[in-house]
């Protein structure tokens, strides 16, 4: 059976900072409280030309860039966001696009937070089953765009950004070691973004009633997060058959400061041991892991042979953990320039379209 590693990894971070000081002006709060009940400092915010798409297509590139692999070698892509472009298409086929992943299926994830390790887990499983040899998991959010600015509850805590990490079947063992995945949905209510889809269409009045932003019971999903971030940490180590001691690093989803420092004092471990970086990007739901990650390499912290525990919870509700591996690009001697793909992608993608409008001219005549 094939092992499935993280060969490569990448992120896109819309230039634009909102800091709490700007919050202050528009909401009635202050960076102290702001930095007192979530560890937040600043936010980035996607202009009005960056979609998820386009933060995706980014951090994609650099991921195949470190991975040393062509877009067109790709089996599988596999987007996850809470904030996808469409309802449908899914925002992976634009990716698959812009890249010229020519080869690869591509489908949407929807975990909320908990994205990234669902998804991740999924690439990983598919190699393992032998089924695919690459694939490009992305975690893309532009959250400000539905996001109340008008409400301090949930204005304070939403960034934008993107991260992605290309998996690669090898013989040689490491990789993702194991991974647990959980729901409960009675607890749907607690964070939700209603208006658009089949039960609240959008219409004036649902826009009148706010229901395209995100609503949230802060106090109910703090409870939930602490109550489950450290026995999905647990759960995911004893299945690898390891244990906390031999773990380098655990890289939470980045939620809350708070939510960290408590799941760090149930598991019994030095907050050191924890990747945080929510103070520079608030919460970028599915893309908070790998941002922090790819921080996490670039500082030097994160290094091949270490072990690593990812976490995750969110909207659901949903929650998991990830053991890995962490090995690093696979050697290889052939050297590929993923971003002159792009190029090619963007004449193919103009060729197809042009021939689909040539041929819905010609059938519309035999009609
Ligand atoms: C949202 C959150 C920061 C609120 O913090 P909290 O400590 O629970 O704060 P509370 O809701 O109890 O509010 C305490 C007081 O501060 C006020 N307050 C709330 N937001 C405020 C803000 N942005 N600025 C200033 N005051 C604020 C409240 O009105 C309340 O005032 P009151 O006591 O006079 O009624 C916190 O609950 C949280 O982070 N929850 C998890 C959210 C999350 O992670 N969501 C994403 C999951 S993927």
């Amino acid at each position: 059976m094939p092992f499935a590693h993280i060969t490569g990894w990448g992120i896109s971070v819309p230039e634009p900072v909102l800091t709490n000081e700007d919050i202050s002006k528009m909401v009635d709060t202050n960076d102290e409280w702001i930095r007192d009940h979530t560890g937040i400092r600043e936010r980035h915010i996607a202009r009005e030309d960056q979609f998820p798409s386009t933060l995706a297509v980014e951090a994609s590139i650099k991921a195949l860039q470190v991975a040393n692999l062509a877009p067109t070698e790709l089996d599988l892509i596999i987007v996850t966001s809470s904030s996808p472009e469409y309802i449908f298409p899914a925002t992976a086929c634009l990716v698959q696009d812009q890249i010229g992943a020519t080869k690869a299926g591509a489908f949407d994830l929807l975990a909320a937070c908990s994205g990234f390790i669902y998804s991740t887990n999924m690439a990983a499983q598919a190699i393992r089953s032998g089924s695919i040899k690459n694939a490009l998991v992305i975690g893309t959010e532009t959250l400000s765009r539905f996001t109340n600015w008008k409400d301090r509850n949930t204005c304070i805590l939403f960034g934008d950004g993107a991260g992605a990490f290309v998996l690669q079947a090898s013989d040689v063992p490491g990789g993702v070691i194991s991974a647990v995945m959980h729901s409960d949905g009675s607890g749907a209510d607690s964070l939700t973004l209603l208006g658009g889809g089949a039960r609240h269409p959008a219409t004036e009045a649902t826009v009148h009633e706010g229901k395209h932003f995100i609503q949230m019971d802060g106090k109910a999903v703090f409870r939930f997060a602490t109550r489950v971030m450290g026995q999905a940490i647990k759960e995911a180590l004893e299945l690898a058959g390891s244990s906390l001691n031999e773990v380098q690093w655990i890289i939470p989803h980045q939620a809350n400061y708070r939510i960290i420092e408590t799941a760090a004092k149930y598991i019994k471990t030095p907050l050191d041991k924890f990747i945080i970086n929510i103070e520079r990007y608030g919460n970028t739901s599915t893309a908070s892991i790998p941002i922090a990650t790819v921080e996490a390499i670039q500082k030097g912290q994160v290094k091949s042979g270490d072990k690593i525990v990812f976490v995750g919870f969110g909207a659901g509700l949903t929650w998991g953990a990830m053991v890995v591996d962490w090995t690093g690009p696979i050697p290889a001697k052939k050297h590929v320039h993923p971003e002159q793909y792009r190029a090619f992608a963007r004449l193919r993608s103009f060729v197809r379209r042009a021939i689909r409008l040539i041929e819905g001219f010609f059938s519309r005549k035999e009609l």
